[in-house]
């Protein structure tokens, strides 16, 4: 039986793509049950629909945080949704949420965690004068990127880079680091 995976995006959503088309392979130990966003105009969402994956989307404007992810929770639920992806989800889960979905919440973060943790990270680590870059695959805990590591991919930094074209790079590799990783931490 493949695991239920839902995936909570904000925007284009490519880490969700990548997710999604590795779940074609007919040995992947997951199937995307629900791609879930906060922004019912997100680009990811209108790719998912086109791919045949079921969509949901909940604008938390002008209600309480707890109502919001009320109605992301019943929708993950009804689509019998076994463990979440977070990938370009803009948004922090409260401690509440976390604590329904402990240990089955992962996400991807554009940094070697645990350095730079938050946003901005690809200036940061070009303003310390860092050689290496790279993205990190983390379960979700209450505290901002500081779960277990399940995962992490390096990008070498180039004396010409700009805070976009090393994100560019970094997000190649997302897109090869997130679907193995979340193949092996649901296949376990
Ligand atoms: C990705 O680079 C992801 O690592 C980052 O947002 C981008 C989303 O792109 N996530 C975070 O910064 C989380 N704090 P995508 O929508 O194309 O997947």
């Amino acid at each position: 039986m493949r695991r239920k995976l839902g995936i909570l995006i904000s925007g284009r959503g490519s880490n969700m793509a990548a997710l999604v088309e590795a779940a074609k392979a007919p040995d992947c130990p997951y199937e995307v049950a629900l791609v879930a966003s906060d922004k019912p105009e997100a680009e990811g969402l209108a790719w998912a629909a086109s791919q045949g994956v079921a969509t949901f989307a909940q604008s938390p404007k002008g209600m309480p945080k707890a109502e919001y992810e009320a109605k992301i929770d019943t929708a993950l639920r009804e689509a019998g949704v076994e463990a979440i992806a977070l990938a370009g989800y803009m948004r922090l889960l409260s401690d509440d949420f976390v604590q329904a979905w402990r240990g089955r919440i992962v996400n991807i973060h554009p940094s070697l965690l645990p350095k730079y943790k938050g946003l901005d990270t690809h200036r940061r680590a070009l303003v310390a004068g860092d050689l290496v870059a790279g993205c990190s695959v983390h379960v979700v805990t209450e505290e901002l990127d500081a779960g277990e590591v399940l995962g992490q991919a390096e990008v070498r930094i180039e004396a010409r880079d700009t805070p976009e074209t090393l994100a560019e790079r970094v997000l190649g590799e997302e897109h090869r680091l997130y679907p193995r990783v979340v193949a092996q931490w649901l296949a376990r």
